[in-house]
C-alpha cells in the first residue's frame, strides 16, 4: 500500500485573534502543524501534501520540514475544495489519509487502526458528551454509515445523534478522483463539503468503515487560545508520562514543561516547574532543582542543577554542581566536578575540572584550567564597547574576591591575584598579581558632626 497524507491547513483561524497563521501557533514549543507532519511521517507516508492558504508563505518558511509538497488553496471554499486541490498530484494507486493542521494530537496507533480497517472509505468518528458544532454520522437500520450531515444543515432529530465526524478520513486516490469533482456547494454554508463523499460511497454500495480514538483529545481541534492551552496541558501530561515510564522521578508530573526532546539516563530526578526546550540530555543520577530553564544542553552523570538556574547551549560534564540562581549562557562548558554557584553568569566559558566559581561573578570569553578558584565578585571585562577579548586562567590559580580581569589577559598556573585587583597585564605562573591602591590609615579621624538647626 502506498500511503499519501493530505493535511488541511489553509484556514485563517480568526478566533485565535492573531497575526500568526493558526497552524504556526505552538504545542510543546513546535508549530501545531509540525506535530501533524511528524505523525504523517511516522505512518510511513510516501508523500505529504499540505494545503495552505492564509499566511501561506509564512507557514512554508516557518515549518522547518523537508520533503513537503505545499499546495496553495487561494480561496477557502470548504474541506472538499481543499482536498480537490491535491487531486492532480495523487498517485493512481495510493491510499489517501486526510488530516488537519489544527488537530495536532492524533496518535499514530489510532490512525493505523483506521487504515487497517478501511478499504474504500474509513472515517474516524467519536462520541463527545456535547456533539454540537460537529458533523453527525448518519447510520441506517443495519448500523451502516450512510452519510454525514453538518450541524448547520442538520434536522432536529439528526442533532440528537452524538456520534460525530472528526474530519479525519481515509480513502483511495481512485475513489477521490471519482467523487470530489461531483461535490456541490448547495448547502447552508455554500461550501464544498468533503463529508458529502460519504453519501456518494453509500450510493456506490461501498462499505464505509469507522474507527475511534482512545481519547477525545486526539481529535480535538484548536480554534482559540483556550483550546490551545487545553491541548498543551494534554501534551505535557503525555510528556510527563513518557519520562516517568523511562524511569525519571518527577516530583509533580503536572509541573513540568517539555518544549522539545529530553533524553534521560537512569535515576534522574526533576523537581517542580522546570522548562526544557530544544534537545536536552540528562545523564544518570542527574538532579534538577525547582524553577530551572534548560535549553539545548547536556548534563553529565551525577551532576546537580540547583533551584532557579538557567542553562542554554551548555555542556555540563560529570559530578558538577550548578546554582542556585546560576545563568549559564551559550558556549559554557563545565568539565568534571566543576562548580558554579549563586548569581554567577557565564558565556563562552570553559571551566576546567574541579574549578570553582562560587559567587556573584561574570565569566565570559574565558578558559579556566583545572582546580582553580575564582573568588566572589570576579568580573572578566571582555568587552571594550566594540570588540570582545579573551581571558585565560591556568591550573590551580587563585583569583581573589572583587577582581576585574581586563581582557585580553592571561593568569598563569598556580598564580594568585590579590582581592580587589584590577588586572590589566598578564600574571605569570606562580606570581602574585596585585593591582590596587595601597591602604593608608589616618589617625584621630574626626567624623562630621550634625549641624544644629
Ligand atoms: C469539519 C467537518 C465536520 C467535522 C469537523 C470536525 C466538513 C464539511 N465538515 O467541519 O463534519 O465535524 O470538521 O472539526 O468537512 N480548511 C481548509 N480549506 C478550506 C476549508 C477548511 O484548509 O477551504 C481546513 C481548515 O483550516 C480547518 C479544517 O480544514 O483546519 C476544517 O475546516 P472547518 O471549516 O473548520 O470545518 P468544520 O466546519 O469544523
Ligand atoms: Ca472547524
Amino acid at each position: 500500500m502506498t500511503l499519501e497524507v493530505v493535511i488541511l491547513a489553509a484556514g485563517k483561524g480568526t478566533r485565535m485573534r492573531s497575526e500568526l497563521p493558526k497552524v504556526l501557533h505552538p504545542i510543546g514549543g513546535q508549530p501545531m502543524l509540525s506535530h501533524v507532519i511528524d505523525t504523517a511521517r511516522e505512518l510511513g507516508a510516501s508523500k505529504i501534501h499540505v494545503v495552505i492558504g492564509h499566511g501561506a508563505e509564512q507557514v512554508k518558511s516557518q515549518v522547518k520540514a523537508e520533503n513537503i509538497h505545499w499546495v496553495v488553496q487561494h480561496e477557502q471554499n470548504g474541506t472538499g475544495h481543499a482536498v480537490t486541490q491535491v487531486l492532480p498530484y495523487l498517485g493512481a494507486d495510493s491510499t489517501v489519509l486526510v488530516l488537519y493542521g489544527d488537530v495536532p494530537l492524533v496518535r499514530v496507533e489510532t490512525l493505523q487502526h483506521l487504515l487497517a480497517n478501511a478499504a474504500d472509505l474509513g472515517l474516524l468518528t467519536a462520541s463527545p458528551a456535547d456533539p454540537s458544532g460537529y458533523g453527525r454520522i448518519i447510520r441506517d437500520a443495519e448500523n451502516q454509515i450512510t452519510g454525514i450531515v453538518e450541524h448547520k444543515d442538520a434536522a432536529p432529530d439528526q442533532l440528537a445523534i452524538n456520534e460525530i465526524n472528526t474530519g479525519i478520513l481515509v480513502s483511495t486516490a481512485q475513489r477521490l478522483q471519482r467523487w470530489l469533482p461531483r461535490l456541490s456547494a448547495n448547502n447552508v454554508q455554500g461550501e464544498y463539503y468533503l463529508t458529502d463523499i460519504v453519501a456518494m460511497a453509500a450510493e456506490d454500495n461501498l462499505p464505509i468503515t469507522s474507527a475511534q480514538p482512545r481519547a477525545l483529545s486526539e481529535v480535538e481541534g484548536i480554534n482559540n487560545r483556550l483550546q490551545q492551552a487545553n491541548l498543551e496541558r494534554v501534551y505535557q501530561q503525555h510528556m510527563a508520562q513518557e519520562l516517568m515510564t523511562a524511569g525519571v522521578s518527577l516530583l509533580d508530573p503536572c509541573r513540568i514543561d517539555v518544549r522539545g526532546k529530553i533524553h534521560t539516563g537512569h535515576d534522574v530526578l526533576i523537581d517542580v516547574n522546570t522548562v526544557f526546550e530544544g534537545e536536552v540530555y540528562l545523564g544518570n543520577g542527574v538532579s534538577i532543582g525547582p524553577n530551572c530553564c534548560i535549553k539545548n544542553s547536556s548534563i553529565g552523570d551525577g551532576s546537580e542543577i540547583k533551584a532557579n538556574s538557567i542553562l542554554e547551549d551548555t555542556i555540563v560534564e560529570k559530578n558538577c554542581v550548578v546554582g542556585p540562581f546560576a545563568r549559564l549562557r551559550p558556549g559554557t562548558h563545565l568539565a568534571d566536578a566543576a562548580k558554579i554557584g549563586n548569581f554567577v553568569e557565564t558565556k563562552k566559558a570553559i571551566i576546567g575540572a574541579g574549578s570553582k566559581v562560587n559567587h556573584l561573578s561574570y565569566i565570559g570569553d574565558t578558559t579556566v584550567g583545572i582546580g582553580s578558584n575564582i573568588g566572589a565578585g570576579t568580573i572578566t571585562c571582555n568587552y571594550d564597547g566594540v570588540n570582545k577579548f579573551q581571558t585565560e586562567i591556568g591550573d590551580a590559580a587563585f583569583i581573589g574576591s572583587n577582581t576585574s580581569l581586563v581582557a585580553p589577559v592571561k593568569i598563569g598556573n598556580h598564580a594568585t591575584v590579590a582581592a580587589g585587583s584590577i588586572i590589566t597585564g598578564d600574571v605569570s605562573d606562580a606570581e602574585l598579581g596585585v593591582g590596587r591602591a595601597r591602604q593608608r590609615n589616618i589617625s584621630n579621624w574626626q567624623r562630621p558632626l550634625k549641624k544644629d538647626l
